[in-house]
């Protein structure tokens, strides 16, 4: 057995090295490769992950994962071993039912469609996106059906993000949320809206900069073994457990928009960096899912990063740096401007009362165009609909409404729900964390985090992607993803800062 262990960890080790050298590409695409350079980097990545692919789908690595089956079941379940051959079979079971020629198809249509959602959202036209989403989605379409029949269509390719998670999981979780979220939203409204005006003023690029350094530092963030760039969408790639790196992007007249992202993106990265280093260059390494990783970069965000406790600690310092823009906006105004709750209608831009309204929308969409129910040219007007139904306001226009996000795009569909799981399991886990870390508010108070970090590398980091995410969330907090904690601290905080 160990000498086929040993041969096994060699193949991942080369699939894990050729993925890291196309994720060092891709770094470099988004942050300083000149736009000169845009097609030799398509040709570069499309060989380094065809490559990949090859072994991922090779042979000998079907046979080496059969042979080891066996032997691996009389170990521990959850021993690294066992899982590196249960979850390396299953990637294996799933990248080989995919033929070639659908993967080089959509490598195309995704290529081209990316382009003409950049044009039509800047013209604001969703016709011009419209035939290629509908390849996209005839792609998705054929890709479930490679598939053994599921209990929804939807399922396989959530499973690509959530293993193992089902539409109907999710469908029940958002069902408990939807309606308890509305009518937050609706009762906050009828209270006089919290001052933000402060926030939006001209802070200098360089001091913005450095302050979100500073606290990422005090995260625990590791420079020797990380770096933050600029990038128009930022993004946390990691090429090892020792180079994981941030990109935020600084707006000069918003703060907020360097401040959470920056903490955002740190809170994905110490889950990268804490990955243990048995698990490098193995299917194993990284994280559970989408979601759990969302949940440790929202929880840096939102738990910790607009919590009053932090701003405690923080607010004092961000009145030095910016004197003449804040030292007459007190603490209690200044944490209400951060948290103001106000439907809008760009995802990336909601607060975290409002934030998974936008996902649920979305994920109705996809599933609707899963089951054959909804026709990709009726999306702007069910968008719309929803977005009228939901949370009260109507796009001026597409780029501002369907076209927002970049996602389809790529051909990524069953990604969005994980946003809004990974919201929910922030404050499950928080629940957790302060049973175990009674005086956490005091610690953070403080600027102290190494004894929250300290347990999130224990509980959810050192297991990199041994466990499923419900498997994980079970684990450690007793119970499978839920909405009655974040429906808790939502109702508590803003029950607060609105006076409910
Ligand atoms: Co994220």
């Amino acid at each position: 057995m160990e000498q086929k262990l040993g041969q096994l960890k060699t193949i991942l080790a080369e699939i894990a090295d050729l993925s890291g050298a196309a994720a060092l590409l891709g770094w470099d695409q988004q942050t300083y490769m000149p736009p000169g350079g845009a097609e030799a980097r398509g040709n570069q990545l499309g060989t380094l992950q065809r490559l990949a692919h090859e072994r991922q789908t090779s042979p000998e690595l079907g046979k080496l994962l059969e042979d080891l089956k066996p032997l691996t079941a009389t170990l521990d379940p959850d021993s690294d071993e066992a899982r590196l051959v249960k979850v390396g079979a299953r990637d294996y079971e799933k990248a080989t039912r995919v033929p070639s020629e659908w993967v080089v198809e959509f490598a195309q249509v995704t290529t081209m469609a990316q382009q003409a959602w950049m044009d039509a959202r800047s013209k604001s036209d969703f016709s011009i996106f419209l035939p290629h989403l509908e390849k996209i989605v005839g792609l998705a379409h054929r890709y479930v059906s490679f598939f053994p029949q599921a209990d929804h269509p939807y399922d396989i390719l959530l499973d690509n993000f959530e293993p193992r998670m089902k539409t109907a999981d999710v469908k029940v979780i958002f069902d408990a949320l939807r309606p308890k979220q509305v009518e937050l939203i609706k009762a906050i409204a009828q209270q006089p809206q919290v001052d933000d005006a402060f926030l939006h003023q001209d802070f200098d690029d360089k001091k913005q900069w450095d302050f979100g350094v500073g606290v990422i530092t005090k995260f625990g963030y590791d420079w020797n073994c990380g770096r933050q760039d600029k990038a128009a969408h930022p993004f946390t790639t990691g090429f090892s457990n020792r180079d994981v790196r941030i990109t935020t992007r600084v707006a000069p007249n918003f703060l907020n928009s360097m401040l959470f992202g920056t903490m955002h993106e740190c809170g994905h990265a110490l889950y990268g960096l804490g990955s243990p280093d048995a698990l490098e260059r193995t299917t194993l390494d990284g994280g559970a899912s989408l979601a759990v990783h969302e949940s440790q970069s929202r929880m840096w965000e939102n738990l910790v990063g607009r919590s009053l406790p932090f701003w405690e600690h923080f607010y004092p310092r961000l009145q030095e740096t910016f004197p003449s823009q804040l030292s007459n906006v007190p603490l209690d105004k200044f944490y209400k401007g951060i948290n103001k709750v106000q439907p809008s209608l760009i995802r990336v831009e909601a607060d975290e009362a409002t934030y998974n309204l936008h996902i649920m929308l979305r994920l109705e969409i996809e599933i609707a165009l899963m089951e054959g129910k909804l026709a990709v040219k009726n999306l702007p007007e069910v968008w719309n609909a929803k977005m009228q139904e939901y949370l009260g306001v109507t796009p001026p226009n597409d780029a501002r409404g369907v076209l927002q996000d970049i996602h389809w795009s790529g051909g990524i569909i069953g990604y969005f729900s994980t946003y809004a799981l990974g919201n929910l399991v922030s404050a499950q886990l928080w629940e957790k964390i302060n049973e175990d870390i009674p005086n956490l508010s005091a610690q953070i108070r403080e600027g102290k985090f190494d004894t929250l970090l300290g347990w999130l590398r224990e509980k959810i980091h050192r297991h990199g992607r041994k466990f499923e995410p419900q498997e994980l969330v079970q684990k450690v907090t007793g119970s499978k993803i839920d909405a009655a904690p974040y429906l808790r601290y939502l109702s508590q905080k803003f029950g607060q800062i609105y006076g409910l």
